[in-house]
């Protein structure tokens, strides 16, 4: 159940990087990654972000949690405005992002247990004598064996390193998780159990949600509201229900046709779905 208050309000942000161009460099040009983005998130909800390619989702989800430097607009966090230079410290329990490929953000010489344990210590979340619980009950909310703890990412499959890379977020207790594209890389038969996991995980912490993908299929059944990004700006926003039977924006029809429905079966569904009621 999500309840009418804010806990992500994002106005006017602009992200611009700014690029050497020219004779000898001399000019000064900016990539517009993100570029005017307006839009709230309310506590207990999950907004699914979508667009093609380079059209500036994950800069955006940087900028929210502080990693890329805002050109402009304001971010409010819980009715605070966020100001990124002296908040990290507090930010960084609140506002956690998992990542596409956990593996590449896992040392490979740490155990799954000095993984989950350094951010639970730097942080002190819990006291020092209470950190092997902690890991333990962190391993078991995202459905790993507690004997994960001795052992190193390597031993891990995809799925089950996602399921760390999820742990480590969760270390923090944030309130706010952005997920960029979290199963993209995984297998096929795997995405949909970690999906589960995310809906399960919102359930039992009231977890909200920032989900980024390039698809609105990937999106549909995670998502109360739908954003669709277009060259850096949001071209429509509205509810999951809306975005696929109502779609407003060009962009956002041409995402709906190159929703991939390989099922003939299922096929038959969209298309009946997007004449009347939604499956
Ligand atoms: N550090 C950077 N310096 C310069 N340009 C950047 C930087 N990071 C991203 N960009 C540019 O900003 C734009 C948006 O990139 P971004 O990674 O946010 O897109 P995306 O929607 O997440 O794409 P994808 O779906 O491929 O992950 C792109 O044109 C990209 O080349
Ligand atoms: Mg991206």
């Amino acid at each position: 159940m999500t309840t009418k208050k804010p806990l992500l309000v994002v106005q006017n942000v602009k992200t611009y990087y700014p690029i050497k161009t020219g004779f000898m460099n001399l000019k000064t040009d900016y990539v517009k990654a993100v570029d005017g983005v307006s839009f709230d998130i309310f506590e207990g909800e999950t907004v699914g972000l979508v667009g093609e390619s380079g059209c500036g989702k994950s800069t955006l989800g940087r900028t929210i949690i502080g990693l890329e430097p805002i050109t402009d607009g304001h971010i409010y966090f819980d009715g605070q405005q966020m100001d990124y230079r002296t908040d990290r410290v507090s930010l960084s329990k609140q506002i956690q992002i998992v990542f596409q490929d956990p593996y590449s953000s896992l040392n490979p010489r740490q155990t799954i247990g000095d993984v989950l344990a350094e951010p639970l210590r730097v942080h002190r979340i819990v006291a020092a004598r209470d950190i092997p619980q902690e890991v333990e009950r962190l391993l078991q909310l995202v459905g790993l064996p507690t004997t994960a703890k001795s052992r190193y990412p390597h031993e891990f499959s995809g799925g089950q390193r996602q399921r760390v890379g999820i742990a480590r977020a969760l270390a923090l207790r944030p309130r706010l998780l952005i997920c960029d594209e979290p199963v993209s890389a995984l297998d096929v038969s795997i995405q949909a159990q970690i999906m589960n996991l995310f809906k399960q995980l919102q359930q039992e912490l009231g977890l909200t949600y920032l989900f980024i993908a390039h698809g609105l299929g990937a999106v549909k059944y995670i998502s109360d509201r739908i954003a669709v990004m277009y060259a850096g700006k949001i071209v429509e926003m509205g509810t999951t229900e809306d975005i696929f039977l109502r779609p407003q924006h060009a962009y956002t029809k041409t995402l709906l046709r190159a929703y991939p429905n390989p099922d003939p079966t299922k096929r038959s569904i969209i298309q009946r779905t997007q004449k009347g009621a939604l499956e």
